[in-house]
């Protein structure tokens, strides 16, 4: 049914009716009427003034790992695909390197560690895109994105033009931005990173020294890291090209201090976090939702993984409605047991939370 319409090096490819379930990795049914596919930011104007294009909801794609297809259609999705990599600054130990947003994560992870530089190491392994990062700040084994990223480039929507945000304009949180948050304006094209020649690691987060231990590895390189942060991910987190899933499903909740008191007292093994503000305590959603005995369980091909049970899995054929279904499920029995609101992490299109 697809008709992928242009010659190779055209900056931009439209296919009609195009399949985005393989573009997601919870791989749920879905389909668009119109997907671009941008190799060059120039062409953005011109694609965002297209008729294809101009409907109410378009679909920035990244690399489709956080995103929840509630129903199966879209009308119209976009997806940059321009992934060069170049240092732009090298000022003796500290390098900026860009990376184009159609770039996969975690190739620019495993490129920014054979330059030499180091920073980005515990994000190894992470899916999705080096534009889909800045999104939800994604973060893993004691570092956020934001600490690392030099400047973020975008396609402003409504001021009709590319811009360059510094950090501090990114509006970044915990699992949040900006770019998230004023929903439809902004598409990132590239980011730029801050990276180091001289080695700055963080081996604080509980497991990561015990893995480079088992290794047998005392004083670590970023590479070594990098390879122990796969290490546990891929015992901990289903591989979603074997099982499909959008990494954590909710967020870690931000409870006051009072609230996580309580819970403390009534169940003493439940880990709690430092909240990020004063007054506030960070729990772990993965807790709560195995507390309340949800691990392992599944409804039709819609099941939480067996392995973590902060993952929802599609088993094979679970539509997103399924997968939406039980995720509310799991929310609504975890607020029942325990007074605390889960939130989704991906986007879900086509249904509100
Ligand atoms: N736990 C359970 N049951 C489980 C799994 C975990 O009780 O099935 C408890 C354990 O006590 C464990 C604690 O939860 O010590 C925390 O687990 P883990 O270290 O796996 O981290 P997480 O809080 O569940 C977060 C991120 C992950 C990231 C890991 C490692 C969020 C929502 N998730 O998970 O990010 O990889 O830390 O840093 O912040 C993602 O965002 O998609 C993601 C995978």
């Amino acid at each position: 049914m697809s008709d992928a319409t242009i010659e190779d090096r055209t900056p931009v490819r439209w296919t009609r009716d195009a399949d985005l379930a393989a573009r997601t990795s919870l791989r749920v049914p879905a389909r668009t009427a119109w997907l671009a596919e941008v190799a060059d930011a120039a062409a953005l104007p011109g694609v965002l003034a297209d008729p294809r294009m101009a409907v109410g909801g378009l679909l920035v794609l990244g690399g489709g790992s956080n995103l929840l297809f509630a129903t199966g259609t879209t009308d119209a999705a976009l997806a940059l695909s321009a992934d060069a990599i170049e240092v732009v600054a090298d000022r003796g130990d500290r390098v900026v390197l860009r990376a184009g947003a159609g770039r996969d994560w975690h190739g620019f992870v495993l490129h920014s560690l054979a330059l030499g530089l180091s920073g980005l190491e515990n994000l190894a392994l992470i899916p999705g895109t080096v534009g889909a990062a800045p999104i939800q700040n994604i973060g893993a084994y004691g570092v956020e994105l934001d600490r690392r990223v030099h400047a973020v480039e975008a396609w402003d929507r409504e001021a009709g033009a590319i811009v360059r945000l510094a950090p501090g304009d990114c509006g970044f949180a915990y699992r949040d931005s900006r770019f998230k948050r004023e929903h439809g304006r902004w598409i990132v094209t590239a980011v730029e990173f801050a990276l180091s020649r001289t080695p700055r690691l963080e081996l604080g987060y509980a497991g990561i020294v015990d893995e480079l231990h088992a290794m047998g590895i005392a004083a670590p390189t970023p590479a070594q890291v990098a390879a122990a942060v796969c290490r546990i991910r891929r015992r901990k987190l289903p591989d979603p090209a074997v099982l499909g899933n959008a990494g954590s499903f909710f967020k870690n909740p931000i409870v006051d201090e009072a609230r996580a008191a309580a819970l403390a007292a009534r169940h003493p093994g439940m880990p709690a976090y430092d909240g990020g503000s004063p007054g506030l305590r960070k729990l772990s959603a993965a807790w709560l939702i195995d507390a309340a005995g949800w691990k392992g369980h599944r409804d039709g091909d819609a099941g939480v993984a067996p392995g973590h049970a902060l993952v929802l899995v599609n088993h094979g054929r679970a539509t997103g409605a399924e997968v939406l279904a039980l995720a509310r499920r799991i929310a609504d029995s975890v607020h029942a047991r325990f007074g605390v609101a889960l939130e989704p992490e991906p986007r879900i299109i086509g249904a509100d939370w």
